[in-house]
């Protein structure tokens, strides 16, 4: 399995990320020593995906603390350092939930934040492998099918986290208990997690699965193809509300027409009680070039400005189940203003 992000001492302190905007054509790594470098990566989405990100904040501390004390930094520079790692994308909430369970050990020395934020990696990756068994039965029992169809959006596997993945760790739970049928993986225009990311990782593992354009995937659900949508999430509020890829709410949308599941899967740290609904989550919007050309082509006139929001939020009701290591709520069925608390982080 890929390490998508961890920690290196050696031959000098660094984040070891692959770079993601290279797949599937190149898999290079990028050794990250600098905060300049590890910021760049957040925001060029070398490193991506809401765990990945809160492990990239808080190995970011530990990366901040050496660079500080190589280059002399008053402890006024270095937070404001770590405030920059805190703020690189703002959406999905575990980047700075990363940078926040290491802040305060600061002053304990970088050996203590780096045991830490080791925990913290270690923890994503078993909170993960849990989430998958509990979703894999949810969705055996709630379908009842011996092979499940599942389509999935944007990139949520060992690349968007520690290791394992989430919604792609139930489908990867699902396809070695023997019980899945086929995986549509949607593109995710316009940067291609699906096409080049979810694609890559499921052709690594072996598992069936078919390439699909984001518009053919409400026609595909309607159609009776898929049995249940799995997605990751960025923020999960309170009540429910699910922050995720753009292009996840139409799933959803699709999902309640047909009668199927649309299923979230995060660790319990993508849930943000302090967040009420979603129409109080920041929604990162990116170059609109991204949007209006391919491959560094242009493929709009030029003068043409892209829109270019990266997320969606899915709001509660069309939910059928949000699945987290510690256990399983479901908002469709169940509103309630504090829904998430006896599973958030
Ligand atoms: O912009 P990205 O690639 O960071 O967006 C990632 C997603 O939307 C994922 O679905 C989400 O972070 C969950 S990853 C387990």
């Amino acid at each position: 399995m890929v390490r998508a992000i961890e920690w290196r001492d050696t031959p000098r302190p660094m984040i070891r990320l692959i770079d993601q905007t290279l797949l599937p054509l190149e898999e290079r790594y990028l050794e990250v020593t600098r905060v300049d470098d590890l910021v760049a990566a957040i925001a060029s989405l070398a490193v991506r995906g809401a765990p990945a990100l809160g492990a990239a904040g808080a190995l970011g501390v530990v990366l901040a603390m050496h660079q500080g004390a190589e280059e002399g930094w008053s402890d006024l520079k270095l937070q404001a350092e770590i405030e920059r790692i805190r703020v690189a994308r703002p959406t999905a909430v575990n980047l700075a939930w990363g940078v926040d369970r290491v802040r305060g050990a600061v002053g304990a020395g970088v050996a203590a934040v780096l045991g830490l934020a080791r925990g913290l990696v270690a923890e994503d990756e078993a909170a993960n492998r849990h989430l998958s068994r509990l979703g894999a039965d949810w969705i055996l029992a709630r379908t009842g099918r011996e092979q499940v169809r599942v389509v999935t959006h944007c990139n949520t596997g060992a690349l968007a986290t520690t290791a394992w993945g989430t919604a792609y760790g139930i489908i990867h739970e699902l396809h070695d208990r023997g019980n899945l049928g086929l995986v549509y993986a949607d593109e995710t225009r316009p940067l291609l997690q699906g096409a080049r990311l979810t694609s890559w990782e499921l052709h690594k593992d072996g598992i069936p699965h078919v390439v699909e354009a984001d518009g053919a995937a409400a026609s595909t659900i309607l159609r009776g193809l898929v049995d249940v949508a799995i997605i990751g999430a960025d923020r999960i509020t309170a009540n429910g509300d699910t922050a995720n890829k753009v292009g996840s709410v139409a799933l959803a949308l699709a999902c309640a027409r047909a009668g199927i599941p649309f299923v979230v899967a995060a660790p319990s740290s993508t849930v943000d009680m302090t967040t009420k609904t979603g129409d109080h989550i920041v929604i990162e919007e990116r170059d609109g070039d991204e949007v209006v050309t391919l491959g560094g082509r242009r493929l709009a006139p030029e003068g043409v400005r892209g829109f270019n929001p990266a997320f969606d939020v899915t709001p509660h009701d069309l939910i059928a189940a949000i699945v987290t290591e510690k256990g399983i709520v479901e908002p469709a069925t169940a509103p309630d203003p504090e829904l998430l608390a006896a599973v958030a982080g």
